[in-house]
């Protein structure tokens, strides 16, 4: 008779709930910010190089279907650059998932658009979502959003993640307009 082989309860899980172990994403992150950093290295243009990290993150991640930027212009978002399908041009503060990140001013992780109350769909394909604010000093000058089609997607280690990128890129742009 075969024996099947336990797993040993007392060795530690690296494995998260998007089924990524979380070491590899943990290592996947930090080469992104590896790339980031040399690509907007002596790059001084706001639109090159948020253009280049929307598609680092679409090309360095799996399972999105968007990812990109919403700069803040009089009052509401505005689409900047990003990659996947053509999506609303203009949200209003504090609406979607979008507007509520950027209006409290904190990263926002939504395992299941459908339960989130005010989602705008952009892309019906879309399932979870990530949003990450750019908050430059006090203010909030956009949003980063990543949108996947498997719902949980997102955990704790892509916000940390996707944060540390917006981090480098802020940093890079001391006097963002
Ligand atoms: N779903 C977002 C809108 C932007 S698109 O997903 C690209 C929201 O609810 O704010």
């Amino acid at each position: 008779m075969r024996r099947r082989r336990r797993a040993d309860p007392a060795a530690p899980s690296v494995t998260n709930k998007a089924g990524l172990m979380s070491l590899e994403k943990r290592a996947v992150y930090g080469e992104l910010a590896d790339q980031l950093a040399a690509l907007i290295a002596g790059e001084p243009d706001l639109v090159a190089n948020t253009a280049n990290l929307a598609a680092l993150i679409y090309h360095g991640l799996p399972e999105l279907n968007w990812a990109g930027f919403y700069f803040a212009r009089e009052g509401e978002l505005v689409l900047g650059p990003f990659q996947g399908k053509p999506a609303c041009v203009r949200i209003a503060w504090g609406k979607g998932v979008c507007g509520s990140a950027a209006a409290l001013g904190q990263a926002i992780v939504v395992p299941d658009v459908d339960q989130f109350p005010g989602h705008i769909a952009c892309d019906a394909a879309s399932r979870s979502e990530l949003v990450v604010p750019l908050v430059a000093g006090r203010r909030v000058v956009g949003v980063l959003d990543l949108d996947s089609p498997r719902a949980g997607r997102f955990d704790e280690l892509d916000r940390a993640g996707i944060e540390r990128l917006v981090a480098i890129l802020l940093a890079h742009h001391p006097d963002w307009p």
